[in-house]
């Protein structure tokens, strides 16, 4: 059965600069990737030359048939050393939106995805009670800079990672295991999204929000008060700050088993991809319904996908995921629009380039792209707004 969407509903593909732009050695990860102990497959580097390659990134995700492309703007390269603000940086980030302008692309701007200044870091990263403050300051400044330009924007992706991933898990910078931390961690990201909110949205006029990392939880074997735990220091205490923004950003991918001991990872029976995650489109779905029932908003789905070399299983994935999604819309909700992570085979960060989300290849050494059947697919599936 066909399955139509709303008209002007957003269809995109998303990247984050520190994973295609290249040469960010400014930033916290470009440290991290070389630092003893971190764990890193591989250093970034060039990473897809986004940076100069950008006007044929777009031309193409525009040519496959999507009206939206998420991207985000690299902190440390427009604010260098504090308070110091790059013309140059803003210059460029101004042509990418431009450039979205031109080829009729709506663009979605990220203002934090993951990587810091490393003066920021120096200064004690995300625990220091001033960053919050600080990551305010550039994100006025740079909305007053490009506005006029974007009517959508995300203060910072995934919120509930550094603080779980770097602070608790140790494997994002700054490396620390200590659950004490990942809690104050968590606060200062919850205000640091409060004063960008304002900040983005008094300079810009755009529509702000969170791109919140979900993942749907299921209890076994009597794991419901730990399902509950995990949960409300992972997704909760977001979904509640995110109360008065204009939408939330759902990221999706996979299901997590909670047993009585935690989070259990799929047996190996189960079908995984590529980062040892289950194969479950229905994921999507779940996260949505949640995200909509606890804070009443309007959702975006910010990012959902899958990490293949097989890119028919992906065209099968995105088509489920999408197919209740759908659903989600019958029932209601309003869903603004379906964001496929990636555009491209990108740094898929600790783990490196092996990792493969993306629509389109990247050759590592020509930066030569090549569009997948995935892209086609999904492309013609957005330019007909039709499932
Ligand atoms: C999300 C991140 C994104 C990418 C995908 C696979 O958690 O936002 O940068 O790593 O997962």
């Amino acid at each position: 059965m066909p399955r139509s969407f709303p008209p002007g509903f957003l269809w995109g593909t998303a990247t984050s600069a520190y994973q295609v732009e290249g040469g960010n050695y400014g930033s916290d990860w470009w440290e991290w990737e070389r630092a003893p102990g971190s764990g890193c497959a591989e250093p970034s580097l060039d990473a897809c030359d986004h940076y100069h390659l950008y006007p044929s990134d777009i031309a193409t995700i525009a040519a496959l048939g999507f009206n939206t492309y998420r991207f985000s703007i690299e902190w440390s390269r427009v604010e260098p050393e504090p308070g110091e603000y790059s013309k140059a940086a803003i210059g460029h980030y101004r042509r990418m939106l431009e450039t979205c302008h031109e080829q009729r692309v709506r663009p979605v701007v990220t203002f934090h995805h993951f990587t810091s200044p490393r003066w920021i870091a120096a200064a004690g990263g995300w625990e220091d009670p001033a960053t919050p403050q600080r990551f305010a300051h550039y994100c006025g400044e740079t909305a007053r800079a490009l506005a006029g330009l974007f009517d959508l924007a995300i203060t910072i992706n995934e919120p509930n990672m550094p603080p779980l991933l770097g602070y608790e898990d140790g494997i994002f910078p700054p490396g620390k295991r200590e659950p004490e931390a990942r809690l104050r961690v968590n606060s200062n990201f919850i205000e640091a999204h409060h004063l960008a909110r304002a900040a983005i949205g008094s300079a810009s006029g755009a529509r702000v929000g969170m791109a919140l990392a979900m993942v749907e939880l299921e209890a076994v074997d009597g794991g419901d008060a730990q399902l509950e735990r995990i949960q409300h220091v992972r997704e909760d205490v977001f979904l509640e700050a995110a109360r008065e923004d204009d939408f939330v950003g759902v990221n999706a991918y996979t299901r997590h088993q909670v047993g009585p001991e935690g989070i259990r990872w799929p047996d190996a029976e189960a079908e995984r991809t590529a980062l040892g995650w289950e194969n479950r489109p229905a994921a999507l779905a779940a996260c949505v319904r949640r995200a909509h029932g606890m804070t009443g908003k309007p959702i975006i789905v910010t990012e959902n996908g899958i990490g293949t070399n097989d890119d028919h299983r992906r065209i099968d994935y995105i088509r489920a995921a999408l197919s209740d999604l759908h659903d989600c819309l019958a029932e209601g909700i309003d869903v603004g629009g379906y964001l496929y992570w990636s555009a491209l085979d990108n740094f898929e960060w600790n783990h490196g380039y092996g990792p493969r989300f993306g629509l389109i290849s990247v050759d590592r050494t020509t930066q030569e792209r090549t569009v997948k059947p995935s892209g086609r697919w999904l492309g013609e599936v957005a330019r007909r707004n039709l499932l």
